[in-house]
């Protein structure tokens, strides 16, 4: 009886196990397809932009927020930017522009809709940077495909525990 149990219990435990190796695999693999507009952080971040220029509410908002098509444009004319791989996207900017239509980009790290998580929270109050939750983005000469730094609860959780912030499940579960 007792071993039937251990049996079981070790059991669970090597599904358990596999299950969490299957996530862990489907989390270093790139989470979407290669945006359509090769656009390059380093570029602009070696240009002197900040993170906030472009991701204007990551300070006062639970949303970073991305830049529109016309904030593309309208800063490329005023800083005369000129390089090939711009000529080249260029018209596909100004074509999306005309259309009214804003780019294709998919969201790459995103928590489930029962978790809250406010950027305003942890950049203004808990002056965290950037890189502590996304890693190198500065250094990136394609668009982000995956997450750097996995998002995980444990992650979430362990912060909080050494900062002695609130680890209550409702805390980020509302
Ligand atoms: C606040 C200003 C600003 C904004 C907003 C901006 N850029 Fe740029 N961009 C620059 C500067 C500065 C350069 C460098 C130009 C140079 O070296 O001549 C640049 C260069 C580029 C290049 C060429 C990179 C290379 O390595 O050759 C691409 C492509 C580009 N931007 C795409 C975009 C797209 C797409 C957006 C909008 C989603 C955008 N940019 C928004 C300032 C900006
Ligand atoms: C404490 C960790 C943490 C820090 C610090 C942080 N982020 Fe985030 N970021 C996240 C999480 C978690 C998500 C997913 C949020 C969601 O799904 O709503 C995210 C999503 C994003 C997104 C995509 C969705 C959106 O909100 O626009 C962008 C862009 C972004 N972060 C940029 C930034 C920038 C720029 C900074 C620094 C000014 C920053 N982040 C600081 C954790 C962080
Ligand atoms: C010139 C504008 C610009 C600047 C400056 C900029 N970003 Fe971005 N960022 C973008 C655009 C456009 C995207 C969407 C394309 C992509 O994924 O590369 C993006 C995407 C991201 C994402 C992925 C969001 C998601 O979940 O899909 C993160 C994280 C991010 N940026 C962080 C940063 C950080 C950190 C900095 C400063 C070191 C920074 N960005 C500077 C324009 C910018
Ligand atoms: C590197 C450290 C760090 C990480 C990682 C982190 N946080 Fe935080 N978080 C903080 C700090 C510090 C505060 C307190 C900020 C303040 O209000 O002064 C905070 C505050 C919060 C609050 C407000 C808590 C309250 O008192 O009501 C929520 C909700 C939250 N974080 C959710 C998240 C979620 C969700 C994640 C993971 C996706 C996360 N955090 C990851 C450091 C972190
Ligand atoms: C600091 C923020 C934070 C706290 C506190 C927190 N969680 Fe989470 N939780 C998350 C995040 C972020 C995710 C999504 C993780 C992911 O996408 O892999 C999550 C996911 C979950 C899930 C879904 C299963 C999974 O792994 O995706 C469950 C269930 C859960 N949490 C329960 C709890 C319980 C119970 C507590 C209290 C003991 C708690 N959480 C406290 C941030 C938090």
């Amino acid at each position: 009886m007792r071993e039937r149990l251990l049996l079981l219990v070790g059991l669970a435990v090597l599904v358990g196990a596999a299950l969490y190796a299957a996530r862990e695999r489907a989390r270093q693999a790139p989470l979407v397809v290669q945006p359509s507009i090769p656009f390059p952080h380093k570029t602009h971040v070696d240009a002197g932009l900040t993170c906030t220029t472009c991701h204007a509410t990551a300070d006062s908002q639970s949303f970073a927020g991305l830049p529109a098509v016309r904030d593309c444009l309208d800063c490329h004319a005023a800083v005369g930017a000129d390089t090939p791989l711009l000529a080249q996207v260029t018209p596909q900017l100004e074509q999306a522009a005309s259309r009214k239509e804003e780019l294709p980009w998919k969201q790459v790290y995103q928590v489930p809709a029962h978790v809250y998580f406010s950027h305003q929270r942890h950049v203004t109050l808990a002056r965290l940077d950037c890189e502590v939750c996304h890693g190198q983005v500065k250094k990136l000469t394609s668009p982000v495909v995956r997450q750097d730094v996995a998002i995980s609860m444990e992650r979430c959780v362990t912060c909080h525990q050494q900062q002695r912030v609130t680890a209550d499940c409702l805390a980020c579960h509302r």
